[in-house]
């Protein structure tokens, strides 16, 4: 049996650690090939400077910046199978930053030994499925040799990602504004925008996010125009939200409330699209970003033709952990140690969970909800257990400590539900934190300041 993998980040790696963790215990597992677009490993958390178009012309699938720091508890998205405390050998801050989460995601691949079965520079360009042999054939082009080769599988895993293709709405008079206009997923430095009046279309995380790095690294000025509500955090006096963009006049930006505000660059955080072009029609996952797409089973079983599989499509709250207990699923179907119930009890589970979400009253409701997901998994594997209301109750402290102070919360620390192990706070704050390589979060506040006087 030979199955595909679509893509080595995050949930890629997961499908992968949760074959290897089989194999570990007698199994035999099916021969795996894992396709990677990029040249390395660990998806969006692998940063690239590039924009556009990488040196292949292939799409950057990078959306991550420089300075970016976890916008979540790690202790929400730690694996149960391989702590924090495991990788860096003593309990860390709970916001790491972008590099310090990629080192963790690799460390349990690499004592997995499992880099063997990804083929890098490897764009996936087609997956076609023929309902006489049972097999799709995958298309893929290796930049490495510059082949485009087509092989046979039984079953595909697509872990492409979802935040990577950027949904661009156009706003009157774009066309001839006199600045810059970008979207978050070409935003790569903050220090870009120094002394700048910024505006950021958007009212998510990116918008969050990429407004609080411009105000950390010293935008003039920051205005978030939402069109369905505002945030509504305390910001700082220098940071106002506004309803929609109407439309922009040369350097001036008019909104739906009549007020208008200067602006030198509009930055787009109107966040991502879900984009298969490899993928045929009838393969294809069409859905917004929430969390309960349909016409995949349990999250992950592609209903009209349950051999192929998708991981980490939903909405995220949970991240790593839910992607680890969608791969121990994935892999026990394909093992043939879960049955697959009739197509219609397929849909009908869905639907059903989709009713639920439907009946989701705000931001806690959600948590619950992806908690009791990952769950229903993980009752079904053996993935091991770990305190989903734990994890819940982290998550409602974040929302709480981001309310008290958006700028602040991330100096906030949390215990492990996977070693029990509290974290440790952070030599710096995050605001005075300028430095967001791994070298400077994981030194010691006495090396630190030890460097601070060498420099003085
Ligand atoms: C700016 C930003 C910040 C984020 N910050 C956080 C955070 O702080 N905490 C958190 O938990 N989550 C965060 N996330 C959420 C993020 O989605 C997950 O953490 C995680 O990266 C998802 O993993 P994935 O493997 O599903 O997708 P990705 O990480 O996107 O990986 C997909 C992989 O598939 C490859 N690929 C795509 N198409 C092809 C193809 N045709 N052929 C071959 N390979 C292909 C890509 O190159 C990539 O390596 C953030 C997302 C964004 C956009
Ligand atoms: N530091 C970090 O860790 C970090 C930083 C950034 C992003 N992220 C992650 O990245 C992922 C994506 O977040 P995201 O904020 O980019 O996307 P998102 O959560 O999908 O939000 C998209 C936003 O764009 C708005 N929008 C969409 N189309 C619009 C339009 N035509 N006009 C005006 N507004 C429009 C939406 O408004 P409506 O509400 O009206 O739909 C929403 O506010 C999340 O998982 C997030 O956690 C993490």
């Amino acid at each position: 049996m030979r199955v595909a993998i679509i893509g080595a980040g995050p949930s890629g790696l997961a499908q992968l650690r949760a074959f290897q963790s089989a194999q570990q215990q007698g199994c035999e597992i099916p021969d795996l090939v894992c396709y990677e677009k990029q040249s390395d490993w660990g998806g969006l958390w692998n940063y690239s400077w590039r924009t556009g178009l990488d040196q292949h012309g292939e799409p950057v699938h990078g959306s991550m910046y420089r300075y970016l720091w976890s916008n979540g508890p790690k202790e929400g998205l730690e694996f149960a199978d391989y702590s924090f405390e495991e990788h860096f050998g003593r309990p860390i801050a709970s916001y790491p930053p972008r590099e310090v989460l990629w080192d963790y995601i690799k460390g349990r691949v690499e004592q997995a030994d499992v880099r063997k079965y990804i083929r890098f520079n490897c764009p996936v360009r087609q997956v076609t499925y023929n309902e006489e042999t049972c097999l799709f054939s995958v298309t893929a082009h290796d930049h490495d040799t510059d082949e485009v080769t087509t092989e046979t599988f039984d079953h595909v895993v697509v872990a492409s990602g979802h935040f990577s293709t950027p949904n661009v709405p156009d706003f009157d008079g774009f066309q001839s504004f006199n600045g810059r206009i970008l979207h978050a997923h070409d935003f790569r430095d903050a220090l870009e925008f120094r002394g700048q009046d910024v505006l950021i279309i958007g009212s998510s995380y990116s918008a969050e996010d990429i407004g609080s790095q411009c105000y950390k690294y010293g935008a003039r000025s920051i205005v978030t125009s939402y069109r369905s509500g505002p945030m509504g955090f305390d910001w700082p006096d220098n940071w106002e939200e506004k309803p929609l963009l109407v439309k922009v006049n040369g350097n001036t930006a008019h909104f739906a409330d009549g007020t208008a505000r200067h602006v030198d660059a509009i930055i787009l955080c109107t966040g991502y699209i879900h984009h298969f072009p490899f993928l045929d029609e009838s393969l294809r996952l069409k859905t917004d970003n929430r969390l309960w797409p349909l016409n995949i089973y349990q999250g992950t079983v592609w209903e009209a033709n349950p051999r192929l599989f998708y991981l980490g499509m939903q909405d995220q709250w949970y991240t790593f952990n839910m992607f680890d207990a969608q791969a121990w699923f994935v892999r026990d179907v394909i093992l043939k140690r879960i049955a697959l119930p009739d197509a219609q009890t397929m849909v009908k589970h869905s639907q059903a969970w989709r009713q639920r979400e439907l009946q989701i009253e705000d931001e806690r409701g959600m948590i619950e909800f992806q908690g009791d997901y990952v769950r229903s998994l993980i009752e079904q594997t053996d993935y091991p257990s770990f305190d989903i209301d734990g994890v819940n109750k982290t998550f409602m402290a974040w929302l709480e400590h981001k309310n008290e102070n958006i700028l602040t919360f991330r100096d906030n620390i949390y215990r492990s539900l996977m070693t029990g192990n509290m974290a440790t706070a952070h030599h710096t704050r995050w605001l005075e934190a300028m430095d967001d390589s791994l070298e400077a979060y994981l030194a010691s506040p006495i090396r630190q300041s030890a460097k601070q006087q060498e420099k003085v």
